[in-house]
């Protein structure tokens, strides 16, 4: 087994799973924020990526990528159930969102979790070099940097937590609290995306494990830990390309044609997940429709919901109630031709994405909790001529960066009617400024940016920032595919 100095162990690899079996494999963008976040740094860094490829069974052989290679770790259906279905994303996913949807804690789940995660953890522990870096991702494999200290305490250890990390009341309620807290403490340096969730854990660590907590360090048990905000972003540089490409454009056009030339898009795109807040701006947006305030001949919503972690109920019966509540406001409002909001719950590439973010005039993005929320970005890289309206929820990670957007609480329906009205009529020179201030801020602070702060903070001596490529390299740009265990 080749070995690297540089690990990255994640919950997926970047591929289409679909493409394995003929060995041939591609890049492909996962509609989630960590791999659009992770591809566009590591494609030509070189590293190894530990993930599950998708599916269950024995992990299929893959090929290298560029200079990247792809260290496939294998889920059995039962594992798939109770590691990633069950205690990822029906405990900790909902508790870390604010508990927007109630937890399950059911205790069979933890074991399972804790086998994936040693699972994970040798696999790093096997395709580390001598005093490599490992750099581990996300709340799916919050074990797996203690486990990797015990197995080999020669390595360097980052954890970077993608997601919102709750504050100690939420997480009090968690059964297996301390068990997840010392996993996460294995790490040399833990990232999060706000400095509030740092905040949240060194209160943990000193309440659970009796830590002594200063400037952004945790001490306890003869060990100290650093904790920063790193937040994470978008490979800037290729959206925007993306969205001034010719061809990108007259799609733009032709998307707004089909639309029936409105005065006004409106644009929405999520993975259909109840963090998201799509029920709320549904709600919202059907008022505002009720009340005479949006007329469909001359406004139209387009609501990109792409399908996700399908086989878990809750995932399941938001999308029947989403589409049920879309059903119920075309029938009442649309008029033949002419449907008040354009649902369309499928995965696209990155280039339709850019059309879309070209065709909105209000990117409506109001999650109830998100820890970053790329989506938001990937709009402002797009929109290179300053014109445009975000509406940001004061709930995502990216309101303390977009703070130009016309930020709003979500749960708060008038509130969000009153904002909405707000972006859809504001003059021009309002969103330039807006959106100038926006794009210079996410320029500033693009993907190379964020990995550059986390690498060279994990590794003072900066060989290991030395690594990443300036800019972001040009992706493979084939549309995705549909995986099995979405
Ligand atoms: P999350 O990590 O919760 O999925 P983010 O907004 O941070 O949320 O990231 C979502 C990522 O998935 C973005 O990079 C976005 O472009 C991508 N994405 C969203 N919807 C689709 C879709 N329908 N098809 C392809 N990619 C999508
Ligand atoms: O951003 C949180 C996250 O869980 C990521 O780890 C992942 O990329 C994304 O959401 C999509 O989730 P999943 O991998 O379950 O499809």
């Amino acid at each position: 087994m080749r070995q690297s100095s540089l690990v990255v162990i994640a919950n997926r690899l970047p591929l289409d799973d679909s493409a394995a079996p003929d060995g041939a494999c591609e890049w492909r963008r996962s509609p989630g924020g960590l791999a659009s976040a992770l591809h566009a740094i590591l494609e030509q860094t070189p590293a190894t990526w530990v993930g599950w490829a998708g599916g269950v069974g024995p992990a299929p052989a893959l090929p290298d990528i560029g200079s990247l290679r792809l260290r496939p770790v294998s889920l059995t259906e039962d594992e798939l159930r109770g590691y990633y279905e069950g205690f990822a994303n029906s405990t900790l996913w909902p508790l870390y969102h604010d508990a927007v949807q109630q937890p399950t804690f059911d205790r069979g789940w933890w074991e399972t979790y804790r086998t994936v995660n040693q699972r994970f953890a040798e696999a790093a522990a096997e395709v580390a070099e001598p005093g490599a870096a490992v750099w581990v991702q996300d709340y799916h494999l919050q074990l797996v940097p203690g486990m990797l200290r015990e197995l080999r305490p020669d390595l360097l250890i980052g954890f970077f937590m993608h997601v919102p990390f709750p504050p100690p009341e939420l997480y009090m309620q968690l059964p297996r609290r301390v068990e997840l807290l010392r996993g996460m403490l294995g790490a040399d340096l833990v990232g999060f995306q706000r400095e509030q969730a740092a905040h949240n854990v060194a209160q943990l660590a000193k309440k659970l494990l009796g830590a002594v907590n200063a400037d952004n360090t945790i001490t306890f048990d003869g060990r100290t830990v650093r904790t920063g905000a790193f937040p994470v972003s978008i490979d800037v540089t290729e959206m925007q390309a993306l969205a001034t490409r010719p061809d990108v454009v007259s799609q733009s056009k032709q998307l707004r044609h089909n639309l029936g030339q409105p005065k006004r898009v409106l644009l929405s795109v999520d993975r259909l997940d109840w963090t998201k807040g799509i029920e709320h701006r549904l709600t919202a947006y059907s008022e505002l429709l009720r009340d005479g305030f949006v007329k469909v001949r001359d406004t139209v919503m387009v609501q990109v919901a792409v399908p996700s972690r399908e086989r878990v109920e809750s995932y399941r019966d938001l999308r029947d109630r989403i589409e049920g509540e879309v059903g119920r406001i075309n029938g009442e409002f649309g008029r033949v031709g002419e449907p008040a909001i354009h649902y369309l719950n499928q995965p696209f590439g990155r280039s339709q994405l850019a059309a879309l973010y070209q065709t909105a005039d209000v990117m409506v993005v109001t999650p109830l909790r998100d820890g970053m929320n790329l989506v938001a970005k990937e709009f402002v890289a797009a929109r290179e001529d300053g014109s445009g309206a975000l509406v940001l929820s004061e709930f995502a990670g990216a309101a303390a960066e977009l703070s130009q957007a016309f930020l709003v609480n979500p749960h708060d329906v008038d509130g969000l009617k009153e904002t909405l009205l707000r972006a859809m009529e504001a003059d021009s020179s309002d969103l330039t400024a807006r959106m100038t201030a926006m794009r210079r801020h996410i320029t500033e602070h693009d993907i190379i940016a964020w990995a550059r702060a986390y690498l060279s903070a994990l590794d003072h001596t900066g060989r290991l920032a030395d690594r990443l490529p300036r800019t972001a390299p040009p992706s493979r740009r084939r549309p995705p595919r549909q995986r099995s265990a979405r």
